[in-house]
């Protein structure tokens, strides 16, 4: 169906931050398959993983128990403050789950408010249920009538929170750096009073996790640097590597409202996508590439600020990590056509912002080339 607006280019093999086409001809890929091949295209040890894997057993259904995905549940939770997890298959779903859990949870406490508070610009994904939690129009239109139960606030402002306190609903629901909606981080002052008001007013944190998890941010999950521990975090993106694998994560307590029955995928979590996600996750706490993207980030921060002293048209750069954006006076989709003239991938937030997603493996003379690159893109940028 004519879901996508494509670029005329087939891709046929990656590596790195090096992606070739059909003609051989090289792109340097600073959009890492929308924030999902955070280690790089094939990364080796994922690959061997995967391949390992592919000989023995590729499906089994959630009807038996799945070691993989049972080492991957204990990694996960290891390595973050939840202690559940229930493994799907995309962002959306992982998503859903996490609106379906609230409202478990809300049946299993006897209370009566179902109500999940998002944020205007935010994005949760596909499906009708994310859809509705989405806080944007565009998302929206046409597919009425959506789910009840969502109430969208303003981002990052504090009058906002006293109508959060007001309604108290059951859970409010954000990314920590809204990255669809434009690459907006969250204010550190306004997180400690949302957490302040959801501990007051028993109201459950839902991080989305989705495109800020998985090193992106430059901590194993963004949550982290806010200093807090929510009690739901959903992921999927950088989680398998490019290997479709999405999960919920839960506090003990939350994650009880699921019982046998309550929730449920065929494939989620299945040997092979759980093999992609633990050889993944286990990389990224084992090697040295969380301590690479930070590195990186700065240099490239530190090149992107220097960019904005030269060309008026640049608004802003801000971001958290390797999850950069640039706000420009203008068209972001014509940055992002003029860069594919120089074997250059990058990608849009919204209207006006032009958006970096390096692999976190990326490194410094890649920088000074996707530099070069880009000069040349604010050029044309700065004619028109
Ligand atoms: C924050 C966030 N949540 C959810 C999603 C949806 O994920 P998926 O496309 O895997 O369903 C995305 C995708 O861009 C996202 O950025």
């Amino acid at each position: 169906m004519n879901t996508y607006r494509r670029f005329p280019i087939t891709f046929k093999k990656g590596n790195g931050s090096k992606i070739w086409d059909e003609n051989e001809t090289e792109y340097l890929d600073f959009t890492s398959g929308i924030a999902t091949c955070n280690l790089g295209h094939v990364p080796e040890k994922v690959k061997q993983a995967i391949e390992a894997q592919l000989a023995n057993l590729w499906h089994t259904s959630n009807l038996f128990h799945i070691k993989k995905q049972e080492d991957l549940g204990v990694l996960l939770t290891e390595n973050s403050c939840f202690d559940q997890v229930f493994f799907c298959n995309s962002g959306a779903e992982a998503n859903e789950a996490a609106i379906k859990l609230v409202r478990a949870y809300v049946v299993s406490q006897n209370k009566t408010n179902p109500l999940i508070v998002t944020f205007h610009q935010s994005f949760h994904g596909r499906t009708l249920a994310t859809v509705s939690a989405t806080g944007q129009e565009k998302i929206k239109a046409g597919f009425e009538p959506l789910l009840q139960g969502f109430i969208h606030l303003e981002f990052n402002d504090f009058h906002s929170l006293k109508m959060l306190a007001d309604i108290s609903p059951s859970a409010v629901m954000l990314e920590l750096v809204q990255g669809e909606g434009g690459v907006i981080p969250a204010d550190q002052k306004w997180v400690d009073e949302l957490v302040k008001i959801c501990k007051q007013k028993e109201i459950l944190l839902v991080v989305d996790e989705v495109q800020t998890g998985m090193g992106r941010t430059g901590s194993l999950f963004a949550y982290e640097q806010y200093g807090i521990k929510p009690d739901i975090m959903t992921l999927a993106k950088g989680l398998g590597s490019g290997f479709p694998i999405g999960a919920m994560l839960a506090k003990g307590n939350v994650g009880d409202a699921f019982q046998p029955g309550s929730h449920g995928s065929t494939f989620g979590g299945n040997p092979l996508a759980s093999t992609a996600g633990l050889a993944t996750l286990q990389e990224m706490i084992t090697s040295t590439v969380l301590e690479n993207s930070e590195k990186m980030s700065s240099i490239l921060f530190a090149k992107l600020r220097e960019l904005q002293e030269n060309y008026s048209f640049i608004k802003a750069v801000r971001g958290k990590g390797l999850l950069i954006g640039m706000e420009i006076k203008g068209d972001a989709t014509k940055a992002v056509e003029l860069a594919l003239q120089e074997k250059l991938l990058i990608l849009t937030a919204g209207p006006n912002v032009i958006r970096f997603l390096p692999p976190l493996t990326v490194s410094k003379n890649e920088i000074e080339e996707f530099e070069a690159k880009f000069i040349k893109v604010l050029e044309q940028l700065k004619e028109d």
